[in-house]
């Protein structure tokens, strides 16, 4: 169980704004409106901040989250924007539209929020509020839908309070929001604009700019990494469940552990948050190693199957499954 906090309700003026920002840097969550829907906003530079947005909206699955920036032109400090977006980004952004385009080499956004992804989702939005909120936060901010999982999306602070309060350090009440639906999603393949998914943003307003229609997604749809059994499979083998590696192992500790060459401890306390914050980096590292050691696989520890340590399960799971076994859930 989560400890029951007590939810702050912030106005929207100088001193809720500047009190909001200043949760968000001490890692906490804030939720905040938009133009379509309130997100549940952390730090997105903050891995344990951003883990702790699944525990409280007690998602099974770290799917991936969009990031939201106050401007056009702080995106691309973290995104190479491709050419068949910018014309889009130019006419609807600021608006209830969310890009997906590769993340930049020198990226600080946590791996977390892109769930171990190459790529991040970016918007932009409207909402006055909001972009006070983000102007005043100062850096990036990724932000789900600020409702329990499985529950419909908030388009008030109230409706917020009534499925996080007691979770959460604080909602931004800026009023209901407008759109109430959630951001169009737009990514890109072959050079053409394709629609990941239908939101707020009219998809035919999008192809009066573009000239052309929409394409679907070619793989079906399958761009998160939720829907791939082997989306997160690193390289090498990954072998779950294992109390003692074999010499020739890299290993994926979690709680107190010997000192073992080749490992990398997910949490040495066994904290789950900071586990979950640490999961995609560290798969990457050992991933590396086994091939520049001749290593035989990963090896990963057994983590408890409750609260974050489902969602990790669930993602070593993938990693350990054979490439593109779709996987119904
Ligand atoms: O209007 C909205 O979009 C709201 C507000 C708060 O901005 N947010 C929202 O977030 O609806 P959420 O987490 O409920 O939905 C985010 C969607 C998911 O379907 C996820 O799979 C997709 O964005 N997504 C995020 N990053 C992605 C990526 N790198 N590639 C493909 N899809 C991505
Ligand atoms: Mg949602």
């Amino acid at each position: 169980m989560l400890q029951q906090i007590d939810t702050k309700i912030l106005r929207s003026n100088a001193q809720g704004l500047a009190d909001a920002a200043s949760l968000l840097e001490s890692g906490e969550l804030v939720a905040f409106p938009t133009e379509t829907v309130y997100g549940l906003g952390a730090d997105a530079t903050n891995g344990k901040a951003v883990a702790r947005i699944f525990a409280a909206k007690a998602r099974p699955q770290f799917n991936p989250l969009i990031v939201h920036l106050p401007d056009k032109e702080a995106v691309t400090r973290y995104v190479n924007l491709p050419k068949a977006l910018v014309g889009v980004a130019d006419a609807f952004w600021p608006g209830p539209l969310t890009l997906v385009a590769p993340r930049r080499e020198d990226c600080e956004i946590s791996e977390l929020v892109s769930a171990g992804l190459p790529s991040i989702a970016i918007r932009v939005p409207k909402n006055p509020t909001a972009i006070a909120f983000l102007r005043a936060f100062n850096g990036p901010v990724a932000a789900p839908s600020a409702n329990p999982s499985g529950a419909i999306s908030p388009t008030t602070a109230e409706h917020v309070i009534d499925g996080l309060g007691g979770k959460i350090a604080a909602v931004l009440d800026g009023g209901a929001c407008n759109v109430g639906l959630e951001s169009t999603i737009l990514g890109v393949e072959e050079d053409r604009v394709v629609l990941l998914r239908p939101g707020g943003l009219a998809g035919e307003t999008i192809e009066t700019l573009i000239g052309y229609p929409l394409k679907s997604p070619s793989r079906g749809g399958i761009t998160a990494p939720g829907q791939l059994a082997s989306h997160y499979a690193p390289n090498t083998g990954v072998r779950l469940n294992v109390g003692d590696p074999e010499p020739n192992e890299a290993f994926l500790a979690f709680g107190p552990a010997p000192e073992r060459h080749h490992t990398r401890n997910l949490s040495p306390s066994g904290d789950l948050a900071e586990a979950a914050a640490n999961l995609f980096a560290y798969l990457r590292q050992l991933d590396q190693i086994v091939t520049y050691d001749h290593l035989n696989g990963i090896a990963v520890a057994p983590i408890p199957n409750i609260a974050l340590g489902r969602a990790i399960n669930d993602r070593l799971s993938r990693a350990a499954a054979p490439r593109d076994t779709p996987v119904s859930q």
